[in-house]
């Protein structure tokens, strides 16, 4: 039978399919993508809840009589998670009542059964216009309200919007970039929005951490190696250098680099050719760099720990991200997307920020950026008991730069000390102090001591210290 093709969406919709019959779960799905749709069908309401749980969709359709949560309970269900999609209901018996009911419960709209393909799709492509307008209305009024955002980025104070301007202008010059800022200020998502906004988005985006990579590891990860080039090398590789043409190439914590390699690499980003471990060809390397930094470079040049012309050679245009404590005005905004992702992430289905965490997260200085804004709305939504989330599983606040924060010296005095417990006693006090700071979370408090996750694994087991219950839960969340 032929099928009318829809008028053109900027982009497809997402549709979930809710049936409990095979056939018309097929029936629905061949309709759907024929019409240009990404649909997802599944047999259950606890299937469709699990589904909605993990992945916004613009619009379900679904079944009203299935065993288990039938269609009622789970259009009740839906519309209460933060973003709902738009629910169209299909009933067999299209009494009024069922119907008039969904309705009331926020259907957006019902089909009885049996229908025919014109008819669904009808119901279907009037639903998904609302859609676009809703999306439109909401980014009309976000722009009002002088928010903004790139490629998951948002922000709405004045060094932000400076930044998302920089960023536009610069991407897609191709230029390197050096990026600097304090840690969890957003440097990795700078760099992916230069990639995804360059002149080559389709292009490899790849990342290296230099502070992460043993030094004698790291020309052959920067440039390849050719087989038996060393013991171990049983086959030639590409380093990412090549592994990057054509699109950007991510040079994290470049601070950390040695100086030997800092010669090697400045080469070359001069000369766009490098030369693998091993061999005696150069090959070409024509891809874009963009550095970044924790560290005051510009202070490591002076202290002599990294190379003048090539700090010069990277910082080409310097983006700096300001720490979160100056741009306040972000945080409501921020707040309110993690609170979004994470409802939705553990299904939740909490209601909102309670007005006195909100004044908690407004007022806290956060030492570690967003990543710790990030982490703190985890938690809460995690440990959220009531309706909605309130200042109760926020920490006490503790001012990083509070009295008593720098450990008091350890006193030598008339008959000694003994070193290894007083220094046991700093790194405990440090590494109780970094947990705290990171709501538990090991691998950023690792960050905070410059160390690895590894090593704070193993101090942790060497001085007895416990992570709190309930506070690690998310820890090896990236890693
Ligand atoms: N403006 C923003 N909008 C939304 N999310 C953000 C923003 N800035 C940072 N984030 C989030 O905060 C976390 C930390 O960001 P990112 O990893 O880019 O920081 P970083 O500066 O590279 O940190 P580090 O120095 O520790 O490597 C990420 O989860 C990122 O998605
Ligand atoms: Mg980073």
């Amino acid at each position: 039978m032929p099928i009318a093709t829809e008028p053109a969406r900027q982009r497809p919709a997402e549709i979930l399919i809710v049936d409990d019959e095979e056939g018309m779960r097929d029936f629905l799905s061949i309709c759907l993508m024929k019409a240009g749709h990404n649909a997802e069908a599944v047999a259950s309401g606890e299937l469709a809840l699990r589904q909605m749980a993990t992945k916004r969709y613009d619009l379900v359709i679904t079944d009203l009589t299935m065993p288990g949560i039938d269609g009622m309970e789970e259009l009740r269900r839906a519309v209460a998670m933060p973003s709902p999609p738009l629910v169209i209901m299909i009933t067999a018996f299209a009494t009024t009542d069922t119907a008039i009911q969904a309705m009331k419960l926020g259907a957006y709209d019902y089909v009885g059964k049996p229908f025919k393909v014109d008819e669904i799709q009808v119901v279907v492509r009037r639903a998904l216009e609302r859609v676009d307008l809703t999306s439109e209305n909401q980014r009309l009024r976000e722009q009002l309200r002088g928010v903004q955002s790139l490629d998951g980025m948002v922000g709405r104070s004045p060094p932000m919007l400076k930044l998302f301007e920089l960023v536009r202008k610069v991407a897609p010059t191709r230029a390197n970039v050096l990026i600097c800022g304090e840690s969890g200020t957003g440097k990795e998502l700078v760099a992916r929005a230069l990639h995804a906004e360059s002149d080559r988005p389709g292009g490899p985006f790849v990342a290296i951490n230099c502070g992460a990579i043993p030094e004698n590891l790291m020309e052959s990860e920067l440039f390849g190696h050719v087989k038996g080039a060393f013991t171990g090398a049983a086959t030639s590789r590409d380093g990412v250098f090549v592994a990057a043409t054509g699109g950007t190439l991510f040079l994290d914590e470049i601070g950390e680099l040695s100086l030997g390699m800092q010669v090697k690499l400045l080469r070359a980003l001069q000369e766009r050719r490098i030369r693998p471990v091993g061999s005696t060809r150069e090959v070409e390397a024509n891809t874009r760099v963009v550095a970044a930094t924790n560290r005051d470079l510009e202070a490591a040049v002076e202290a002599g720990e990294f190379r003048n012309d090539l700090y010069f050679r990277l910082d080409v245009v310097q983006i700096v991200l300001s720490p979160l404590r100056h741009r306040t005005e972000d945080i409501p905004l921020l707040v309110d997307r993690f609170f979004a992702r994470f409802n939705r992430e553990m299904a939740r289905n909490l209601e909102g920020i309670r007005p006195e965490a909100m004044q908690w997260f407004l007022n806290y200085d956060y030492p570690g950026n967003v990543r710790e804004l990030e982490n703190l709305v985890e938690r809460a939504v995690a440990l959220e008991t009531g309706t909605s989330v309130s200042a109760e599983n926020l920490p006490t606040r503790r001012r990083s730069k509070a009295p008593g924060a720098t450990p008091r010296e350890p006193e030598l005095g008339e008959s000694g000390i003994d070193l290894d417990q007083a220094v046991a006693d700093l790194e405990r006090r440090l590494i109780t102090r970094a947990l705290e700071r990171t709501g538990g979370v090991r691998k950023d408090a690792a960050k905070l001591l410059g160390v690895s996750f590894r090593s704070l694994r193993y101090r942790l087991d060497k001085l007895g210290i416990t992570v709190p219950s309930g506070r690690d839960m998310h820890g090896e969340r990236n890693g």
